[in-house]
């Protein structure tokens, strides 16, 4: 029974975790597309979320061969356990893929408001893994205790940089609702879904990795391209 509930609650953080990491990169690909677009000569800023997207992808690529060792793939959770997403669906009323980057990034309110969201989840996860490196049950998994190790690390240079704009641009510290969403979001998160898909015998796992289609399509590229 205690192995059970352990293996059960590792998979199930593992799980939640890939995906977030995932979401967290491809969602920086288009950030970054369109700061691309409105600062093109801004390089330390472009070099810097560059750096981000690249950590998280990094991330997400250890919690894969995590889950590949563990011959088992991922539960198949989705962004109702995002944090960005439930984030950024209570900051701008949409969903991430409905979200226009171009939009958002191409007004300095909707920046701000981005920035925000972006370094207090960036806080909060920092946060979450000094937890979960003190928790018995992390702490008997050594692989993922390194895993950890490293998002700790990673974590301080993921909010600076939006931190760092905001500075810059004379904007204002996150008022108390801003942190108050950010704390709603996670304890949602940790007391209610988690709990909620821990039980539930019907929640089966994912049969493709999610980047799986991001190498499927440039093989299908080059296919189209050598055919015509
Ligand atoms: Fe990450
Ligand atoms: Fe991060």
């Amino acid at each position: 029974m205690h192995d059970w509930f352990g293996r059960r609650y590792l998979d199930l953080l593992g799980s939640i975790y890939i995906y977030n990491e995932y979401r967290g990169y491809t969602a920086l690909d288009r950030v970054l597309e369109a700061v691309r677009a409105r600062w093109p000569d801004d390089g330390v800023l472009i070099a810097r979320i560059e750096q981000h997207r690249a950590d998280e992808r990094k991330h997400y690529l250890m919690f894969r061969r995590w889950f590949e060792r563990r011959g088992q793939m991922p539960l198949s959770v989705d962004r109702t356990c995002g944090h960005i997403d439930r984030f950024v669906g209570i900051m701008f009323r949409s969903t991430i893929d409905d979200l226009e980057p171009q939009q958002i990034v191409g007004r300095d309110a909707l920046f701000e408001r981005l920035c925000r969201v972006i370094s207090l989840t960036e806080k909060r996860g920092h946060k979450q893994v000094e937890i979960l490196l003190r928790h018995p049950l992390v702490e008997g998994d050594a692989r993922l205790m390194k895993i950890f190790r490293v998002i700790e690390q990673d974590e301080p240079s993921h909010w600076a940089p939006y931190d760092d704009w905001l500075h810059s641009h004379g904007c204002r510290e996150p008022r108390w609702w801003e942190r108050a969403i950010d704390s709603f979001i996670h304890g949602e998160l940790l007391f209610l879904k988690l709990p909620i898909l821990f039980l539930n015998p019907r929640l089966g796992r994912r049969t493709a990795w999610p980047d799986e289609r991001e190498v499927a399509r440039p093989i299908a590229h080059a296919r189209a391209l050598a055919s015509t």
